[in-house]
């Protein structure tokens, strides 16, 4: 894969990037350009979220990976095949989901015979500087509920020391959406030893099942009330303090209502 020698110097954060009055479709141009950090050499390409910007579900993921980098497009790889296999098993429309990755770049090295490109797992400041751009999704979607696959997106989103081994499929309350779940990333259960495997999955279609069964709850009415609030108010709070002040990386939603 050849690539454009790119010199300039990060600037930190993806926060420098963020266009004025954002949209889904304004942040993904934008992100294209970012140089919030170093990965920006890396990959081939910024692989943004993708989805409604009015889903229920708002799936995080840790980074593309070589597939999805190669696309320009998240979970388009086997991890997203296995997502899609838990959606379906879990009766959670695609239509209701917005898929993204708390890293928008892939980090990747050569493997030994310089053949293949090996992930390599984002490190702490990477996943700080990218992180405006999610919360920019998280603020343009306004999710009922958030999903985080694997480790890096439940730190990034739900704190440092939230762990996934002892808090997965429990609903975790977060200032983000009416609720979060964590869950093991797909890859992991894909990479899982072939006795564990399907014990593995289950688990992981079984997690994905809670979500799905919240969902059902959520439409017994309290939806319809949500739904019909103006979805302008909060993006306009949010995106327009964390782009003046440059440093939206601590910000938090003040409230859902
Ligand atoms: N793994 C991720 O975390 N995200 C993707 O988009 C693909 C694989
Ligand atoms: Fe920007 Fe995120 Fe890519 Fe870093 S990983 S360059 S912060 S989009």
């Amino acid at each position: 894969m050849t690539k454009p020698k790119r010199t300039a110097k990060p600037t930190g954060s993806a926060a420098d990037f963020i266009p004025p009055r954002p949209t889904l479709t304004k942040l993904r141009a934008a992100a294209q350009h970012c140089r919030g950090c170093d990965l920006y050499t890396c990959g081939t390409q910024t692989v943004f979220g993708e989805g409604p910007s009015r889903a229920r579900v708002l799936v995080v993921g840790e980074q593309p990976g070589d597939a999805e980098d190669k696309a320009g497009r998240p979970f388009v790889g086997p991890s997203g095949k296995l997502l899609d296999r838990a959606f379906d098993a879990a009766g959670i429309d695609r239509d209701d989901v917005y898929v993204t990755n708390a890293v928008k770049h892939f980090k990747w090295a050569k493997d030994a015979n310089a053949k293949r490109r090996i992930h390599k797992t984002p490190n702490a400041g990477e996943i700080r500087a990218c992180r405006p751009w999610l919360e920019q999704e998280i603020a343009i979607v306004k999710p009922e509920v958030i999903v985080c696959l694997g480790a890096t997106a439940a730190k990034s989103l739900l704190g440092k020391s939230f762990s996934v081994m002892r808090s997965r499929g429990v609903a975790v309350k977060t200032e983000l959406a009416d609720v979060a779940f964590a869950t093991v990333h797909p890859s992991a259960v894909l990479r899982a030893p072939s006795d564990e495997r399907a014990r593995a999955e289950k688990m992981f279609i079984a997690d994905m099942r809670k979500v799905g069964r919240y969902l059902e709850k959520l439409d017994g009415g309290a939806r319809k009330a949500k739904r019909a609030e103006p979805r302008t108010r909060k993006l306009s709070a949010w995106s327009t303090t964390a782009h003046r002040s440059g440093t939206s990386s601590e910000s938090t939603r003040s409230s859902r209502g």
